[in-house]
């Protein structure tokens, strides 16, 4: 089935055709429909940019959509992923689109499934369809990947975006170093560790997470000594070289992982990334159906 689950399901030559076919959904966004599809969206977690852009992807494509409300359905009374996906091919959806608190939730089901799944976030697994969005903005700036310098910085332990672009990057030909502090620093990820401050003067991309103190086990309070240590500060913006960009997968903590003001200087790419969403998620909504 040709599900699309992690980054490790999409080879480089995979992610080229994927961005080319973007482009060419922004440059003629009628250039094709899937009429007689539809598409299901099953959202176990909060999201505005992913599934927003997942519908809007739909409606270019002139898509019929399910949308479905975990705490307004069978979930309530115990029904589980499985059964519920499998309900949702029953009753005709072309594909199904999951978010998931739960890491790898599609590894016990993906073989099960008829119809192609998309993994729309998996807890702090993966989210290759944000991954594809980020690719092609870079792809846009620089126009190639290879011996480009990316850091990913921030709380890597906890963020899906960082292992799928982590993963990609490598595959791609990027030199990924990451940037994180001890306790979410990650090891199962081959790359290595810098400080910010070491890492920014050297970057053509510097890829910004969020904190995710949901998935904090210790809450803690925001943090607003994090910026000065960990963050973007406009000091450190200035340290970027010339053409280098910012990007953040969103919702930013204005203020904790970036100063309030770089979110929108010309360094950012933030709402580009976010544009890119819907193109992308067309492409790949078209090559799972295929
Ligand atoms: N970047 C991202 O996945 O945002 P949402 O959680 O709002 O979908």
């Amino acid at each position: 089935m040709n599900h699309l689950l992690t980054m490790n399901d999409v080879s480089t030559d995979e992610i080229n055709k994927l961005l080319d076919r973007a482009e060419e959904f922004q440059r003629n966004p009628s250039i094709d429909t899937l009429e007689e599809k539809s598409a299901a969206l099953l959202f176990f977690e909060p999201s505005t940019r992913t599934k927003m852009s997942f519908e809007m992807a739909c409606d270019k494509l002139q898509m019929k959509r399910l949308t479905f409300s975990p705490e307004q359905s069978s979930v309530t009374k115990g029904e589980s992923l499985y059964d519920t996906i499998k309900t949702l091919e029953s009753i005709g959806s072309d594909v199904i689109i999951v978010r998931h608190p739960e890491k790898n939730y599609f590894n016990a089901i993906k073989n099960l499934i008829d119809v192609p799944m998309i993994n729309a976030g998996d807890g702090s697994g993966e989210h290759p369809t944000q991954s594809l969005l980020d690719l092609m903005t870079i792809r846009q700036e620089f126009n190639r990947f290879e011996h480009l310098n990316v850091a990913i910085c921030g709380d890597i332990k906890h963020s899906r975006v960082a292992r799928s672009n982590a993963i990609a990057l490598d595959n791609l030909g990027a030199n990924v170093t990451l940037v994180a502090k001890e306790e979410w620093q990650d090891h199962s990820l081959p790359f290595k560790y810098h400080t910010i401050d070491e890492a920014i003067s050297g970057v053509d991309v510097l890829m910004l997470l969020r904190v995710q103190y949901e998935r904090h086990e210790i809450k803690e309070g925001k943090e607003e000594s994090y910026l000065q240590t960990y963050g973007l500060t406009k000091e450190r913006e200035r340290a970027m070289r010339k053409g280098s960009i910012i990007m953040h997968p969103a919702p930013v903590n204005r203020g904790i992982e970036i100063d309030s003001e770089l979110v929108e200087c010309e360094r950012s790419r933030i709402f580009q990334q976010m544009t890119n969403g819907v193109a992308v998620r067309e492409a790949i909504i078209e090559h799972c159906l295929k």
